[in-house]
């Protein structure tokens, strides 16, 4: 397939693509998503190809107003309406009793349907400009880190999608925080910037699930093409950056800013803050490149969220 690039000057003709039944990659503020109309089935299939993603991991759509998610879900608590007005468009996905107006295929098997409203011009411009709502799960192969620039998407996806449009890069750079809102008490399903205590303060209350209710959680995530290392401890790190290099190991370290130079092959920094830190830790696993170096180490992070992915993309923690 040949794959158009769109700039934004030009989002109507990806408007045009989605509304054809093609599949269209776009940027979202957390992660740049593969779009295509939530009703056709036909279309929402073309995204499991795309991706290689398993059928039994529930896609999320994106919708441009709220009118256009209460469209899509039923039974909703009335929490959710405090919620979105605090997040709301924003970097949370609401998991919602489905009210049946998708392809099946979205869903799986699943009763509930994940619905967020994305605050990214781009994403916000071709919403409205369609109607549509758009299954859009993240625009990577399946088990690579979610893209947050277009030459991510170009890496995993030319030739898969009919178009991708090209808005930069990503401002958080992390996936959204999924919220299921089908209790009495809302609870995280996958960590995000949004956090439990941000909710706790909007709601009064907030749980965070055992990972074991997530439907992906049962796939490996954002693998990078070398062992990734996770240590817990500055002395862990430490001790297995020598280890590996006695062993005549490669050797790349993962480290914030704020490190003395250290006698290894390759040095990858996340950055000095928490949000700098988020927004390129996937730009990070994918530099990883098994040409320049045979085992990467991370050091810890002070950051849950990074400390959560880093365990997802990590072949060993320690
Ligand atoms: O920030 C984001 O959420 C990005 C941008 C593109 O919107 N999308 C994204 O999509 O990260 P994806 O498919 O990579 O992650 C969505 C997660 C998946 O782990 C999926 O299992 C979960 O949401 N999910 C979707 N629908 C669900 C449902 N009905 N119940 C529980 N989890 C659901
Ligand atoms: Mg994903």
């Amino acid at each position: 397939m040949d794959t158009k690039m769109i700039d934004i000057n030009t989002i109507e003709e990806a408007s045009q693509l989605l509304e054809n039944g093609q599949v269209v990659a776009f940027p979202t503020e957390t992660v740049y998503g593969i779009g295509a109309n939530a009703l056709d089935e036909h279309a929402v299939e073309k995204i499991f190809i795309a991706k290689g993603r398993p059928s039994d991991n529930p896609l999320n759509v994106l919708v441009p107003t709220r009118e256009a998610l209460y469209h899509l879900a039923e039974n909703i608590p009335p929490y959710v309406e405090k919620l979105m007005d605090a997040f709301s468009p924003g970097p949370i996905t609401y998991v919602l009793q489905n009210a049946g107006k998708v392809a099946k295929n979205v869903t799986g098997k699943l009763p509930t349907i994940g619905v967020r409203i994305p605050d990214h011009p781009v994403a916000l411009h071709i919403l409205h400009q369609t109607g549509l709502p758009l299954a859009a799960p993240s625009a990577n192969l399946s088990g690579r880190p979610s893209p947050t620039t277009v030459e991510h998407v170009i890496n995993d996806l030319r030739g898969k999608v009919a178009a991708i449009v090209d808005g930069g890069q990503t401002n958080v750079g992390l996936e959204s925080t999924v919220v299921d809102c089908t209790g009495e008490v809302p609870v995280i399903l996958r960590t995000g910037c949004i956090t439990v205590e941000n909710i706790k303060k909007v709601v009064g209350t907030c749980k965070l699930a055992s990972t074991i209710q997530m439907p992906s959680h049962k796939y490996r995530h954002y693998q990078p093409e070398v062992p990734l290392i996770l240590t817990k401890t500055a002395h862990q790190f430490h001790s297995f950056v020598e280890k590996e290099k006695k062993a005549g190991q490669r050797v790349g370290v993962i480290i914030s800013h704020s490190v003395e130079n250290m006698n290894v092959d390759q040095i990858f920094s996340l950055g000095r803050d928490e949000e700098e830190t988020a927004r390129n830790l996937y730009n990070v696993l994918r530099a990883i490149k098994k040409s320049e170096i045979d085992v990467v180490i991370s050091a810890p992070f002070s950051s849950e969220l990074v400390m959560d992915r880093l365990a997802s993309a990590a072949t060993k923690i320690v």
